[in-house]
């Protein structure tokens, strides 16, 4: 039986208080649901507005990467310097502990490998939402081909994936491939990350390029840049802070993290860029600070 005998009278109704209506501080993002919401936020700071996703996703076609050999070894330890883990449901399963706190963005399709001149060729539907669910996915990652024979079917897999991730709350992130093909221009990434984004990418990644603010503001969605090739740390770095001052809300960066000589070194300085808006010098020192602890 309710106790309800002798209980204080509700009476605090702040009747001058107008009630909470938040705003919310994902670019684009303020009229999802509240699950969806959840999620994004598990990915983006809420003080800087922006993330550090680390990419270890490359064996998907690539097989074994440098720095890659042993993700078990290498990814464990990077993961408190990091906002999210974006890597293969194989890999996360085997080679991540269940009780990481870090948000996880599963890549939900495959391609064509490394053995194939046109990548694009044969993509499909690696795990589905199911499978996304059960995996605790807080985003789900789609490779697209605009400009390449697989451009349409490349298309649908994301807007099918969006669609079943607003059903259940799940971000897309779609992800721009660029190939042999395809040109690293201003007008190509316009084009690129604008269309992923009408077609239901929550987040988008994509290439730092010439002209990145004008692709970043003409995105309705955040942009994450990738970090290609592995450069010098400080070329590394420079190129995620312009990023960042142009418009960017993050990197989603593999190799030139796990291929430095010093992985935490690079995950601590590029957080320092990305979330405390340090200059490339400034996070190069932190770097520099943490290799020669060893
Ligand atoms: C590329 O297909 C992979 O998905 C990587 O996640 C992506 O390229 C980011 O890694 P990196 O910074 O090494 O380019």
């Amino acid at each position: 039986m309710a106790d309800n005998i002798g209980n204080k009278a509700a009476h605090d109704y702040h009747l001058d208080v107008p009630a909470a209506q938040e705003g919310f501080y994902v670019k684009g993002n303020a009229h999802c649901g509240w699950g969806m919401k959840n999620r994004l936020a598990r990915m983006f700071r809420p003080e800087s507005g922006n993330t550090v996703m680390l990419a270890f996703d490359h064996g998907y076609i690539m097989g074994p990467t440098a720095g890659l050999e042993r993700i078990d070894l290498v990814i464990p330890p990077l993961v408190p310097d990091v906002d999210v883990l974006m890597g293969t449901r194989g890999v996360i399963r085997s080679c991540i502990s269940p009780a990481v706190s870090a948000a996880k963005c599963v890549r939900v399709t495959y391609d064509s490998t490394v053995l194939y001149d046109d990548m694009s060729n044969g993509g499909g539907i690696a795990c589905d939402i199911n499978s996304a669910i059960e995996m605790n996915a807080d985003c789900m990652a789609v490779q697209t081909f605009l400009g390449a024979s697989g451009e349409s079917r490349s298309l649908e897999l994301l807007a099918r994936t969006a669609d079943a991730g607003s059903r259940y709350g799940i971000p897309t992130l779609g992800v721009v491939a660029v190939g042999k093909e395809m040109e690293r221009t201003e007008k190509f990434f316009l084009l690129a990350t604008r269309v992923l984004a009408e077609n239901g990418a929550n987040i988008v990644k994509s290439y730092y390029c010439e002209g990145f603010e004008r692709v970043a503001a003409a995105c309705p969605v955040p942009i994450v840049i990738a970090g290609g090739k592995k450069l010098p740390e400080l070329e590394a770095l420079e190129m995620a802070y312009r990023a960042i001052q142009e418009g960017a809300h993050g990197v989603d960066m593999g190799r030139n993290i796990f291929q430095s000589d010093s992985p935490t070194g690079m995950a601590q300085a590029i957080g320092k860029v990305v979330h405390e808006g340090y200059t490339p010098a400034q996070a190069y020192e932190v770097y520099q600070e943490i290799k020669h602890q060893k």
